[in-house]
């Protein structure tokens, strides 16, 4: 790995003519202030919440507990809320400042949101819950394409103490029931409609689907639908109520309810190596001084900045990069509708060029397809504004690395390959603009408060790192304010996926190496998820939606490498007996995965076998499958230990035919 290219931080960025300073701007200033943050968390961590945050009651205690309790705890005796550090602080001091703009699915339908608007409108909507009957500590459902008024909705429930649960609108009716009945929600907000990419989504008519279960409808009292096309939907009288309605009876002025530190701020379902979904729960103090302070020295977003993150606001992406960061810093965020490649793949550079845009952050399956489409897409647009350039989600090849930074940033920005996940809350891996010199490929060194190791899976131990290339798995070594702090309902799973496995440490489930100059490059998932277009997949969730279709008998899903999105799904599936084989059957398993979960979730192949190569106690082999579909066939290993050896012939041949 030493043939890889080190790129310098770009002079321009610390030339206070053409930049504003950076907030961190030396390596030596960056390895002194994360010094203090391992070695002294409570000096660090107490003095970053008191200049970042405003608390009703100050805090006491900075950090409680540790790993082997399971009991982490920041800033235990404080107060504050995070709508007001969203939005009513900034409002009072800076009213006509742009809080969010809105970038709607057509270019023409553009709308700035100020400071103060957007506390009127995030005080009325919490009257709308108040007048519903929603108080603190109760669960509300968010089902909401991307539009202010789903980010009005987060900040409503915030500020009346509500635990908001967003759903993802690409999940099916079916997900988004097992989501509302675990978090048991008493509210869902939604659209009569989405748009995107010059097409309607039915995102109420797929509450309707949800709510048809007996178990959801008892739970739901309301659902309170924003117009956003207009078209006619169903309506159930009573349950079902107009967003525009209820606010117009609302007042705007609502005081913030004080939260404790260690109140819950919402939920967040992500998928795991087994069984059920998982609510991550995050709480407020610790949760939101990540968000915002890595929006501060990760993107380096100063007061003029036009910050933009593409992530839909159903993944923590958006969460923490489009709302709860760049509000809480009191930036001017923008939110993004579209698709990047509507009305065509110009649009990306377009709403960069049409905002000035400073910060831009996307996901490397993105500019995978933006490269692939070629560069006369990019060429005449004045990216000039640009200083940040972030990616998220999976690993960054080099070369779309290479494409972003020359094609985008004109070697003039700082690429920052952020590493995080949903239950770290906000990036724990990536350089900083301004200090880190970068390498195509590595997120580079922790974050404030980060302290990775690289263990050995067989023996638990730190690993011995003797050249670039040794790959352990990712694990931190002591609690940061961040991290999520349990599973809903479900809090020795949490111990059990995050906490047990390697005691004393956060388990992260990525493979990874540490190079020479101490850089993380992380190698991607070591337990059964795949990550497709950077969306978090279970196995066991795309198999058990596969056994569901009447045909299926077995079924085991692994994921294949893909040019462009990274993995795919590769579905192997066995047929009961006596059903015949027939040519949309195929078809039909992909759709019924799509139905069950999402259209994201679709597997790429479906290739029906007549067995599985399964060990001699019956465990289906699934790295097996994994080489196959990966052109591994040559690289088995041991399959001694298979109950029938000669399947292995019978699937090299029907992959690859
Ligand atoms: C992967 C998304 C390599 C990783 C924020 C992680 C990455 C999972 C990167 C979390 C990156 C995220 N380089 N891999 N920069 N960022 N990942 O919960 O496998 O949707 O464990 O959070 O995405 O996905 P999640």
């Amino acid at each position: 790995m030493s043939s890889i290219k080190t790129h310098p931080v770009p002079a321009r960025l610390l030339d206070s003519a053409q930049c504003p300073t950076p907030f961190v701007n030396s390596l030596e200033q960056y390895k002194s202030m994360w010094t203090e943050s391992v070695e002294q968390p409570e000096k660090f961590f107490g003095n970053l919440a008191r200049e970042l945050l405003t608390w009703s009651k100050p805090f006491e205690t900075v950090k409680h507990g540790s790993f082997e309790t399971g009991d982490v705890a920041w800033f235990l005796e404080g107060e504050l809320n995070a709508s007001y550090n969203c939005v009513d602080r900034h409002a009072l001091k800076n009213p006509d400042k742009v809080a969010i703009i809105h970038e709607g699915d057509e270019p023409d339908q553009v709308r700035k949101i100020t400071y103060g608007e957007l506390l009127r409108q995030v005080s009325a909507m919490a009257n709308v819950l108040k007048n519903l009957g929603i108080r603190k500590g109760d669960n509300v459902a968010i089902y909401m394409p991307m539009i202010p008024e789903t980010l009005i909705a987060c900040l409503a429930c915030a500020r009346v103490g509500a635990v908001h649960s967003v759903v993802f609108a690409g999940f099916s009716a079916e997900s988004l029931r097992d989501r509302v009945v675990d978090c048991g929600a008493r509210l869902v907000l939604t659209s009569d409609e989405g748009r995107r990419g010059g097409k309607n989504i039915a995102t109420k008519r797929i509450v309707d689907d949800a709510l048809r279960d007996p178990n959801a409808a008892a739970l739901v009292e309301h659902v309170v639908v924003f117009r956003r096309t207009g078209s006619v939907v169903p309506w159930e009288q009573g349950r079902d109520l107009w967003w525009d309605e209820e606010m117009s009876k609302a007042r705007t002025v609502c005081a913030p309810e004080p939260m404790n530190a260690e109140d819950p701020l919402f939920l967040l379902y992500t998928s795991g190596s087994t069984g059920a979904p998982k609510g991550i729960l995050h709480t407020t103090g610790g949760y939101l001084l990540g968000a915002a302070s890595t929006v501060k020295y990760i993107f380096d977003v100063h007061p003029e900045d036009v910050y933009a993150c593409m992530a839909d606001i159903g993944w923590v992406t958006g969460h923490s990069y489009i709302l709860y960061g760049p509000l809480a810093l009191g930036a001017t965020t923008v939110l993004f509708e579209s698709t990047p490649t509507y009305p065509n793949p110009s649009r990306f550079w377009d709403l960069i060029q049409k905002h000035k845009i400073t910060q831009f952050y996307t996901a490397p399956t993105a500019i995978r397809a933006l490269r692939r489409l070629g560069d006369q897409w990019v060429e005449g647009y004045d990216l000039s504004s640009l200083r940040v350039l972030g990616s998220v989600g999976e690993p960054i090849n080099p070369e779309a690395w290479d494409w972003y930074n020359e094609k985008i940033g004109k070697d003039q920005c700082s690429i920052v390959d952020t590493y995080w996940q949903t239950e770290t809350g906000s990036i724990i891996i990536s350089p900083l603009p301004g200090v880190t010199p970068t390498k195509a490929g590595s997120a580079t060194l922790p974050f404030f408060g980060i302290k990775p190791v690289i263990l050995d899976p067989t023996t638990g131990q730190e690993m011995k790192i003797t050249s670039d290339e040794d790959t352990g798995v990712l694990a931190i070594t002591q609690p940061w304010p961040s991290m999520a702090r349990t599973i809903h309902n479900n809090h020795s799973r949490f111990l059990d996926t995050y906490l047990k496995p390697y005691p004393g440490h956060y388990f992260c489930g990525d493979g990874a190496s540490r190079d020479s100059d101490g850089y993380y490059w992380i190698r991607g998932r070591v337990d059964d998820v795949i990550n497709v277009s950077g969306h978090r997949l279970s196995t066991a969730e795309i198999e058990s939606a596969l056994v569901h279709h009447e045909t299926v008998a077995e079924a085991a899903v692994v994921g294949g490498n893909d040019d462009l999105t990274g993995q795919c799904i590769h579905a192997f599936v066995s047929l009961k007996p006596g059903v015949e084989q027939h040519d949309t059957l195929e078809k039909e398993l992909i759709l019924q995965v799509r139905k069950m979960i999402g259209p994201f979730a679709g597997p790429k192949r479906v290739h029906i076998i007549n067995d599985h190569p399964k060990t001699r106690s019956g465990k289906i082999m699934r790295r097996i499958l994994r080489k196959i579909v990966n052109g591994e066939q040559d690289q088995l290993g041991d399959i001694s230990t298979l109950a029938e050896p000669t399947v292995v012939e019978a699937l090299i041949l029907k992959v690859h035919n």
